[in-house]
């Protein structure tokens, strides 16, 4: 059948798939296309979109591309570095600056098909370094934001109705955007003109019949963590192959919540493919691998090797060595660990470590989800079948509790964070609160790059907007802080020290202490459901003088993990939860995680 189709051109922006997506959500197909494609390649589609780009428009990088693609008489439509290219490309000048990080305002300059049926003033989503300074003589500015100073932001969104060619700097395609969808509904389906005829139904015979393909005559062997991903994963092999082709293993690699592998036994139970599952306490192995390490990438490369480890080990037990590995691998774990052409490595997720990688080359793994997002996850475990009450099970990292225990050798730069304090105070001077650049560091995203800077604790009384305001004020002006933090203990913390710690059983049963906690509040206020994901990080900073550590409550919102913004608890719970989580022995300060994704990551590391 053919569908009308939207190419989306993928320049390594963090959110290009996600544009696709959403495209879809639209019943209508979108394909990913590189930069470089054959200008004929493009000439069956009804519209293109331009995707953000880790790379900056303003210094030329990544410009030798196809340009081809502005000759043909389709519409096409530019988010962040697309619309910066096609400013320049028609004549318009972009800059290095004018930097904005989340929320922003964009007022609309008059009435226009690209925002039909919204209102004069948009919340839009901004992640940039460089951002467009003049526009050529077809284009019209159609948004522009305002500055805190109320200065004007020009130039948030342009247009050519001639050219047909348009450009956001915000990213209508994050769920952040709450009118995002309607604006690319208005280009999809009015601009471009396209019918709408795609369907989710649709996607799992295909996928049915892509697995059936690439599993020939052989069997499936599944790393089945008891997350949304690989169960919903499980279920579709069990419906393409039958159960007596795919075996399903579960390690307890020591890094899990408390009492969640007895859990996900019992679930298993529940989805009839317990004769499929075998079970293996490899805690042991992690710990071994993690020993005396604290380098973050190298935590998650170490985790996902140990369990291609015990995964082959387990094989040559079990007698099926030639079974392929199946994995529950979603969209975001590709592109965050840079595995697309030109992605910057955020992190790397646990199933695709080199190892992966090279097996992935030899064509021994299958992946059925990894065109998808979460929420596309648990719409298709739905069409499966799976109770509810596991579908939306908080999403867990495969590297677990092992990236949220940070790691350190105990050592601090006081130079540079003597200056970043200084910085952070002069940002933060018309607040009245205290702020305290803690010395550690931890892994964010800011414009599709990778950061690894400090976090910033706020400590003080003040009401929770005017919190949010100070935070993403240091966030925005100061460059190397990527994290604000609340200080949940009354007092600014005096003689905060990094403490040498790495990866132990006893400190992770600590953090597994704390963290059910945690899960337990959540659920006791009926929150549980409400929150996108909750990690409890635990921090070896010494806040007291006796070694204690510092814990942190992150809960967030957030659709598909790609960007998040901080979920606000209720004061009593907070007060309750620090109580419980202080009075654990090892355990001397609580905090609250304010920053939104970018420029913070969900996990801390
Ligand atoms: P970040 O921290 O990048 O996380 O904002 C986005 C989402 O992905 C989860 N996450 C992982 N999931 N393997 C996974 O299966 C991993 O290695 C991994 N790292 C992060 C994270 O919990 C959040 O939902």
């Amino acid at each position: 059948m053919h569908h009308d189709a939207i190419a989306v051109i993928d320049f390594g922006g963090q959110y290009a798939h996600l544009i696709a997506t959403k495209v879809r959500r639209h019943h209508v197909l979108a394909e990913i296309r590189q930069p470089e494609d054959p200008t004929e390649e493009f000439k069956g589609y009804k519209g293109i979109i331009v995707s953000g780009s880790p790379a900056l428009a303003s210094k030329g990088e990544d410009s030798a591309y196809n340009k081809g693609i502005y000759d043909l008489d389709i519409p096409i439509l530019g988010l962040c570095f697309g619309h910066q290219e096609i400013a320049q490309h028609y004549g318009g000048k972009v800059v290095h600056g004018g930097r904005e990080w989340g929320h922003a305002d964009m007022h609309l300059t008059g009435d226009h098909p690209m925002f039909e049926g919204l209102g004069p003033v948009e919340q839009v989503w901004m992640s940039h370094f460089d951002s467009v300074a003049e526009i050529g003589p077809e284009f019209k500015e159609l948004g522009y934001t305002v500055l805190g100073s109320g200065k004007q932001h020009r130039y948030a969104a342009i247009g050519s109705d001639t050219l047909k060619r348009y450009g956001f700097q915000f990213h209508a395609e994050v769920d952040d955007t709450p009118n995002g969808d309607r604006m690319i509904a208005n280009f999809v389906l009015g601009v471009c003109g396209c019918t709408p005829s795609w369907s989710m139904d649709r996607y799992i015979d295909e996928q049915v019949q892509r697995i059936r393909e690439q599993v020939g005559g052989n069997s499936v062997f599944l790393l089945a963590s008891g997350g949304v991903d690989s169960t919903v994963a499980a279920k579709l092999f069990a419906n393409a192959l039958g159960p007596d082709r795919l075996r399903l293993l579960h390690i307890d690699n020591g890094l899990m919540r408390k009492e969640e592998s007895r859990k996900v036994v019992e679930m298993f139970k529940l989805l009839d493919l317990e004769k499929s599952l075998h079970f293996v306490d490899a805690s042991e192995d992690f710990l071994e691998a993690l020993h005396g390490v604290v380098e973050p990438e190298q935590k998650r490369t170490l985790i996902g090797n140990t369990f291609i480890e015990v995964f082959e080990r387990e094989a040559r037990r079990l007698g099926i060595e030639d079974h392929l590995l199946g994995q529950g691998t979603i969209y975001p774990d590709t592109i965050e660990t840079g595995g697309t052409k030109r992605a910057d490595t955020i992190k790397t997720h646990h199933n695709r470590v080199p190892i992966i990688a090279e097996m992935m080359a030899r064509g021994r793994v299958v992946e059925p989800l990894v065109e998808l997002y979460k929420v596309e996850v648990r719409e298709l475990g739905e069409k499966l079948g799976i109770p509810s009450k596991l579908i939306w099970r908080h999403p867990f990292p495969g590297p677990g509790l092992g990236v949220r225990l940070l790691c350190s050798e105990g050592l601090e730069d006081t130079a540079a964070l003597k200056e970043l304090s200084a910085d952070v105070e002069s940002a933060a001077s018309s607040f009245g609160l205290s702020t305290t650049v803690l010395p550690i560091k931890s892994v964010g995203v800011k414009a599709d790059v990778r950061s690894y800077e400090h976090p910033v604790l706020i400590t003080g009384k003040a009401e929770w907007g005017e919190i949010l305001e100070a935070s993403g004020t240091i966030l925005k002006e100061v460059a190397g802080i990527n994290r604000c933090l609340l200080n949940l203990v009354s007092e600014t913390p005096q003689a905060l020290k990094p403490l040498a710690a790495t990866t132990t059983r006893e400190r992770l049963d600590l953090l597994r202490e704390a963290d059910a906690i945690v899960m337990e509040g959540l659920r006791r206020y009926g929150l549980y459901d409400s929150i996108w994901q909750c990690p409890t990080v635990l921090v070896p900073l010494e806040i007291d003088g006796k070694g204690r550590e510092l814990c942190i409550i992150r809960p967030v919102h957030s659709e598909r993990a790609m960007t998040a913004s901080a979920a606000r608890l209720p004061e009593e719970l907070l007060q309750e939860l620090k109580s419980q989580i202080l009075a654990l022995p090892g355990i001397s300060g609580v905090a609250f995680d304010l920053t939104s994704k970018p420029p913070g990551t969900i996990e801390w590391e």
